[in-house]
């Protein structure tokens, strides 16, 4: 199917992109995407984070996860600690289509970067939870998600972040919003409206004591990007090393 795909140059990638269904990929992302949308399994319990590369994934990741599991983990037991949050909360296309019993410790936790229109339909019908995060274009212009004039990996973006944004519209229930700039902002705001969209509000006790505060601390850059299962280490086969999801100005995908 490839050689019969539509292809141009990427930014900067030295190989082309390839164009499937109105999104532009690089032709090894096709598999896992081709085998999500065939045999993904959403549960009605799942939770997935959506988003563009480049627009704060890794953080979203983080954040979800630890609010998910704070009854199980605390901020000096969690696999937040040792794993970096690639390997913690599996993307969709990639881990889980090649194996797909990986969902860690048992969280339905998953990620995508795929756009709406592309979702498996068992996601659409599941009626799971979906909360995607985008992020000011300037900011990410440089990391090669903007369509100027389209082939930007997993782009246009604008498509990319219109698809989820009419959704939310459409179905406020099942779709939360996010901005980084505003997650940047007030973060334990956020969390807390999270909390409550994935069905694990704060109670009374856990706000007194600060919880979301203490989620907040965990995953922030500061600290995650500290810590030696993110300093140090190579994800996905070796694919690519861990802290460049923290640096800055990474281009690749994650
Ligand atoms: P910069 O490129 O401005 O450094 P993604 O995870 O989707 O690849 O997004 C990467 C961006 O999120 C990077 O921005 C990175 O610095 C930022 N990021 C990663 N972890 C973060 C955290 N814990 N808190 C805030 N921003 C974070």
């Amino acid at each position: 199917m490839i050689p019969s795909l539509p292809k141009r140059n990427g930014w900067g990638g030295n190989e082309d992109l390839v164009l499937f269904q109105g999104l532009w990929i690089y032709p090894f992302m096709l598999p896992g995407i081709l085998s999500a949308q065939q045999q993904f399994q959403a549960q009605p319990a799942d939770i997935i984070v959506c988003s563009a590369p480049k627009t704060g994934t890794t953080w979203l990741k983080s954040l979800i996860f630890a609010t998910m599991t704070r009854t199980s983990f605390d901020d000096s037991t969690s696999p937040l600690l040792s794993k970096m949050p690639h390997d913690v909360v599996p993307f969709m296309e990639f881990d889980h289509a090649r194996f797909c019993t990986h969902r860690e410790l048992g969280v339905p936790l998953l990620a995508t970067h795929v756009p709406h229109s592309l979702l498996p339909q068992s996601i659409i019908d599941s009626g799971c939870k979906i909360v995607y995060i985008c992020r000011d274009p300037k900011d990410t212009l440089f990391r090669y998600i903007i369509s100027l004039p389209g082939a930007s990996y997993y782009g246009p973006y604008w498509d990319h972040v219109l698809g989820y944004w009419k959704a939310s519209l459409e179905h406020p229930e099942r779709f939360l919003f996010f901005k980084y700039e505003e997650l940047m902002e007030d973060t334990v705001l956020y969390v807390t409206k999270l909390a409550t969209f994935i069905g694990h509000p704060f109670s009374s006790e856990e706000q007194r004591k600060g919880m979301p505060e203490k989620i907040v601390e965990m995953c922030s850059f500061d600290h995650l990007s500290n810590l030696e299962a993110n300093k140090s280490g190579i994800h996905r086969d070796g694919m690519i090393e861990n802290k460049l999801y923290f640096g800055k100005g990474w281009l690749g995908t994650g």
